[in-house]
């Protein structure tokens, strides 16, 4: 892998499309685009850090998984994808960022019938610095969420590109003056954030995250810290919690590759535990750090 450098800078530039490294500005798609048009398509967001792509595999993994829930073939073989997220981190010369790859089902004449010998898929690769001022200040702080009715499809386990409701939850949720929406499910649960999982922590020190089915993204990093959290013993349970549950909570926070675990001490206007961010989402920053081989600086942020 080229080695980053600091110096050569600009960063986050170079957009990748269909085989071609180009400039952002000259980058694009056809116009018949089935993501453009039909919302048919699905992506992954991966944390670059230090020059490196954290949990590579589970986000291959997941994608794959995404691509063949739908019926999309892979645009090309899992090394060769490899080899062009390097590339583009590499001339991107992103140190600390996020890499988004969009696959999509291809440019064909419009019809909602998705081709039985379909076009090639699309395959987009872009990248952008991580504001590590905004998120020192969020681990600092604590964020406040606000909860919003999940209004989302059936099949919230493939990451598709169709975003909506999760935009307009984060929109109301901005409005409400909180950083992230929480989405609750007909029966009061909390299902998972706009573009986070959700996790508690209960009086006796117990964290809670919602089981995995199609309610939810099976988040990757919710997946590390769940595997690091067996290996330190501490108490986690997978399943569903209600809002009054996450109000009486002794600590909440959100997972996601663009943040690891961020402190919650707002639900809906009401603090959670002592309005500071808890001890234990500290100690799982950290053992996500640690798993995910981020240094120590990082792990503060
Ligand atoms: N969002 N749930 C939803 C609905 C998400 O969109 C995401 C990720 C997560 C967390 O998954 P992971 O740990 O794999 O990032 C959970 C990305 C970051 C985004 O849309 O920008």
């Amino acid at each position: 892998m080229k080695k980053w450098s600091a110096s050569r800078a600009p960063a986050g530039r170079i957009a990748y499309v269909n085989g071609r490294y180009l400039p952002f500005a000259q980058a694009g798609v056809h116009i018949e685009d089935r993501a453009l048009q039909l919302g048919d398509g699905i992506y992954e967001v991966a944390n670059v850090i230090g020059g490196r792509m954290l949990d590579e595999e589970p986000h291959l993994d997941r994608m794959e998984r995404s691509l063949h829930e739908l019926g999309i073939s892979m645009p090309m073989s899992r090394g060769a994808l490899k080899l062009v997220m390097r590339e583009m981190i590499a001339k991107n010369r992103i140190a600390n960022g996020f890499l988004y790859i969009q696959v999509t089902r291809g440019a064909v004449r419009r019809d909602h019938v998705p081709p039985v010998d379909g076009p090639r898929p699309t395959l987009i690769m872009t990248m952008r610095t991580q504001d590590m001022a905004g998120l020192s200040q969020r681990l600092e702080k604590g964020i406040a969420v606000s909860t919003q009715p999940d209004i989302r499809w059936g099949r919230r386990d493939i990451k598709t590109v169709q975003l909506l409701p999760n935009l307009l939850a984060k929109q109301a949720a901005r409005k409400a003056g909180a950083f992230e929406a929480w989405l609750v499910d007909n029966d009061g649960y909390v299902t998972e954030g706009s573009s986070t999982n959700a996790w508690i922590v209960d009086k006796d020190g117990t964290v809670i995250t919602r089981d995995l089915s199609t309610a939810i993204l099976p988040g990757v990093t919710r997946r590390i810290i769940l595997e690091a959290m067996a290996d330190a013993q501490l108490k986690v349970v997978e399943r569903k919690f209600t809002v009054a549950e996450a109000l009486a909570a002794r600590e909440a926070f959100l997972s996601s590759a663009t943040g690891a675990a961020v402190p919650v001490v707002v639900i809906d206007g009401q603090t959670i535990g002592n309005g500071a961010p808890g001890a234990l989402t500290r100690r799982i920053r950290e053992l996500y750090s640690d798993r995910a081989g981020v240094n120590t600086d990082l792990k503060k942020a």
